[in-house]
C-alpha cells in the first residue's frame, strides 16, 4: 500500500551517519562517532540493587501509573542537587522527561509554529535540530569560537530579528565543538534576552562532566524573571538507558508541559524513576561524578596528546575544558564525509562524524566530530595514529 505520511515526516532525515557506521561489520572500527558516555562507568551492581529496593519497597506501586511530573521524592533530590550550583527551584519547577532529548521535543512543540524563527549556535546538537525542524523553523546561526557562542553577532542578529521565538545554547562543553560560554558572554546573553524579551532554552548535558575545580554559573542561576528553560539528563552522568532527564523552569511552563506531556507519553516508566530515587538514597553520587570528570579527563589529555604526536599543523582541534567530544577542522579544500567514506573507515577501521551535519546554515564541510568517552586509552591512541596517517597522506 502507499502510505501518505504527515509533512512534518519531510522534515525527518534518513538515519545519522553514525547508525550506519556497522561496527559488527568491521569488528576492529574504532569509533569516535557515537556520543557514548564509558560503559565501564555505569553502576550496574548498585542500579541492580536499587532495583531490588524500589521492587521491595514499593511492591507492585512501582509498576502503576506514576504522577505526570514525576516522583515528588526524586524531583526533591533534583532540587537539593540544583541547589548545590546555585540554582533556587521547589518541586513545581521541575518535570522529569525521558532524557533530555524528550525536553527538546516538548519545547518545539510547545513553543514553535511552523516558520518561527530561533537563534542558536552553528554548530549545533543535531538532536535539537530534529523536532526543531519538524516545525520547519528558520535558524539564525551564530558561529561558535573557543568562548562559545558569538554574542556580538548574536546581538546584531537580535536586532534585526526581534521576532525570534527564543534561543537555544549548549554553555557547558558544547555538542559538537567542546566550547563552553565565557561568563561575560553568558551575562551579556542573558541581557539580551531581557532586552527583546526571550526566552532561552539552556541543554547541559555534559555540565557534570568539568575538567577543572569549578563550573561557570548557569544562566538558569542568574535567571531572575523564569527566562531560562533548563535542560538537565542523567544519560551522560549514570547511564543513558534509564531515560530519565529534567526540565527545570517556571511553575507556569512546567504545568503547561506536564499537560502537553500526558498527551503524549503520560510520564516516565514508574520502576525507572523508583529505582533511579533509591539509588540516589543509598549511592555517593558526588563520588561517582568525581571519577567520570577525572576518568574523562585522562581521556581528553590522552587524545589531545595523540593529536599533537600524529596531527600536522593543518589540523586544527578544539581543547574543551569537560564534556565528552572534541571538533577537528581540516584544510578547508578537505570533505571530512567524503574521506571517511573512501579512506578513513575502509582502510583504517576509524569512524568519526563529519561536522557538516551540525550546522543550521552554512555547513563546513572539512570539519567532524570526535568523541574520547566511549573508546579506551588504548583506542584513543591507536586510532588517533591511524587517523594521522591518512592525513599525513592526503591533507
Ligand atoms: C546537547 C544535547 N542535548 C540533549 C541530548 C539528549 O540526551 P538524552 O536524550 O540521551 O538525555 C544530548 C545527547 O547527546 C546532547 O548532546
Amino acid at each position: 500500500m502507499k502510505y501518505h505520511y504527515s509533512s512534518m515526516m519531510d522534515f525527518i532525515q534518513p538515519l545519522p551517519i553514525a547508525q550506519l557506521l556497522n561496527r559488527e561489520e568491521d569488528p576492529g572500527q574504532i569509533s569516535f562517532a557515537n556520543g557514548f558516555p564509558d560503559p565501564a562507568t555505569f553502576p550496574v551492581e548498585e542500579l541492580r540493587a536499587a532495583f531490588d529496593r524500589a521492587f521491595s519497597r514499593y511492591g507492585a506501586n512501582a509498576l502503576q501509573y506514576a504522577p505526570p511530573e514525576g516522583l515528588p521524592s526524586l524531583r526533591e533530590k533534583i532540587c537539593g542537587q540544583l541547589k548545590e550550583s546555585g540554582i533556587r527551584c521547589e518541586l513545581e519547577n521541575v518535570l522529569l522527561t525521558q532524557g533530555g532529548s524528550q525536553a527538546l521535543d516538548l519545547i518545539a512543540s510547545m513553543f514553535l509554529d511552523r516558520g518561527d524563527t530561533i537563534l542558536c549556535e552553528n554548530p549545533t546538537y543535531t538532536g535539537a535540530m530534529g523536532p526543531f525542524d519538524m516545525r520547519d523553523v528558520n535558524y539564525i546561526g551564530i558561529d561558535v569560537d573557543q568562548e562559545g557562542m558569538d554574542i556580538d553577532q548574536a546581538e546584531r542578529a537580535l536586532a534585526e530579528h526581534p521576532e525570534v521565538k527564543f534561543i537555544y545554547v549548549i554553555p557547558d562543553f558544547q555538542n559538537p565543538t567542546g566550547a563552553t560560554l565565557s561568563l561575560s558572554r553568558r551575562r551579556r546573553l542573558l541581557e539580551l534576552a531581557e532586552i527583546y524579551d526571550m526566552l532561552i532554552v539552556e541543554d547541559s548535558p555534559y555540565r557534570e562532566l568539568c575538567f577543572g575545580e569549578e563550573n561557570l554559573p548557569s544562566l538558569k542561576s542568574m535567571d531572575r524573571n523564569g527566562r531560562v528553560i533548563l535542560l538537565g539528563t542523567y544519560s551522560k552522568i549514570l547511564c543513558p538507558g534509564l531515560r530519565l532527564g529534567w526540565v527545570v523552569a517556571s511553575k507556569e511552563i512546567v504545568s503547561r508541559m506536564t499537560a502537553l506531556r500526558i498527551a503524549s507519553d503520560m510520564q516516565c516508566s514508574s520502576i525507572n524513576m523508583y529505582a533511579l530515587d533509591e539509588y540516589f538514597e543509598e549511592a555517593d553520587f558526588a563520588a561517582h561524578i568525581r571519577g567520570l570528570r577525572r576518568l574523562y579527563s585522562e581521556k581528553k589529555q590522552c587524545i589531545t596528546d595523540a593529536m599533537r604526536r600524529c596531527f600536522l599543523e593543518n589540523v586544527r582541534y578544539t581543547d574543551p575544558q569537560g564534556g565528552i567530544f572534541l571538533w577537528l577542522t581540516l584544510p578547508p579544500q578537505v570533505d571530512a564525509a567524503r574521506l571517511l567514506r573512501e579512506l578513513v573507515l575502509p582502510r583504517e577501521h576509524v569512524a568519526y562524524l563529519p561536522g557538516e551535519g551540525f550546522y543550521c546554515r552554512t555547513p563546513q564541510k572539512n570539519t567532524c566530530r570526535l568523541n574520547f568517552s566511549g573508546c579506551t586509552v588504548d583506542q584513543l591512541e591507536t586510532g588517533i595514529e591511524r587517523l594521522g596517517r591518512v592525513f599525513r597522506q592526503v591533507l
